[in-house]
């Protein structure tokens, strides 16, 4: 019997055969079996490769194993480094980026044009993980054929492996439309920032059973629709955990409790680098902004005493340069 193995089929074969069902292994175990792999699968296992990417399909083959997803937000290259580093499957350039990063008041003002130059940093940092573009308010709304032109400039231009929307409703269509156009596209339920005055503020929702209905059937609608993952923000932990029971694909939680398939969290609200509101759901890892200020008040302090700079940190001339330069300034009458 011929087997034309999928690429993720063949790589696990390789090196994870547990991660194969008993009954595939059997059947491709089995001496009269022919393993095919197409010239496409060459490619992309080349491609892969050289890159050290994660596959996409790998989330939901996470999911399915019971295994967590840990995503992190990052706006620039040094960051991005950092994320790959510490192992994160998904780095998303988030639109909090208007508000961590641009000084805006919420993330209704950044640009499409913002999120790429942003984007375009994460991704020549980041190696393993996979790049989540933000599209902003205002970038798909429109139309289908909007939202597929903002997400293809998100890719082309900004480098991101897949991108983001929030919203259900009329949003279905626009991941579809994204998805059909070969663009992975993550959805976003539950508090949608990019619509918190519609929301009546920064308030979780889903709070009761209706509205919480209301979020199961988005949720599934957008899977429906070709979402590869599915944000849920500010989500009561029972209902997040309804949901993702429901779902093949993962869903991943801020504020949704422990039971979401993976993580995200916004690198200034873990790490303490943001003076601004902090929901009740952030974890702080680090008082990373205390440290900074700290170190730029003792520089501060240093350059005006003098203690700064030292010997160590400055260049010397030889003697007798010094000399000659001296000698000329006279000459000069300088
Ligand atoms: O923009 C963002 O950072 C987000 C996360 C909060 C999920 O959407």
């Amino acid at each position: 019997m011929k087997f034309l193995l999928d690429t993720h089929v063949w790589l696990w074969l390789q090196t994870h055969p547990e991660r194969v069902s008993d009954d595939v292994r059997d059947q491709l175990g089995d001496g009269s079996a022919q393993l095919l792999l197409s010239a496409a699968s060459s490619w992309e296992i080349a491609i892969k490769h050289a890159l050290g990417k994660l596959p996409l399909p790998e989330l939901l083959e996470m999911k399915r194993r019971g295994d967590k997803i840990s995503v992190l937000t990052a706006y620039d290259a040094p960051a991005a480094l950092l994320a790959d580093q510490a192992g994160v499957e998904l780095i998303l350039v988030g639109d909090t980026a208007a508000m961590v990063m641009l000084g805006h008041e919420s993330t209704i003002p950044v640009t499409l044009d913002e999120m790429i130059f942003l984007t375009r940093a994460v991704t020549r940092a980041a190696r393993r993980p996979l790049v989540v573009g933000d599209l902003p308010f205002g970038t798909y709304e429109v139309s289908d054929e909007q939202a597929v032109a903002s997400a293809i400039r998100m890719v082309k231009e900004g480098g991101a492996d897949v991108v983001k929307l929030e919203g259900a409703g009329r949003m279905v269509s626009r991941v579809q439309a994204i998805a059909d156009s070969n663009i992975g596209v993550m959805g976003h339920i539950g508090l949608t920032p990019q619509s918190a005055t519609k929301l009546g503020g920064f308030k979780a929702q889903g709070r009761s059973a209706d509205a919480a209905i209301k979020l199961f059937d988005d949720a599934l609608a957008l899977q429906e629709a070709g979402a590869f993952a599915i944000v849920l923000e500010a989500v009561p932990a029972a209902v997040a955990a309804r949901i993702s029971r429901a779902l093949d694909v993962p869903t991943i939680g801020i504020g949704a409790g422990a039971d979401t398939d993976g993580q995200v969290l916004v690198w200034h609200d873990l790490l303490g680098m943001y003076a601004g509101r902090q929901p009740r759901f952030v974890k702080r890892y680090a008082e990373i902004g205390e440290e900074i200020g700290g170190a730029l008040a003792s520089y501060a302090h240093d350059v005006r005493s003098g203690a700064f700079p030292e010997e160590q940190h400055t260049y010397a001339i030889p003697d007798e340069e010094l000399a000659r330069f001296e000698g000329k300034l006279r000459e000069l009458r300088r």
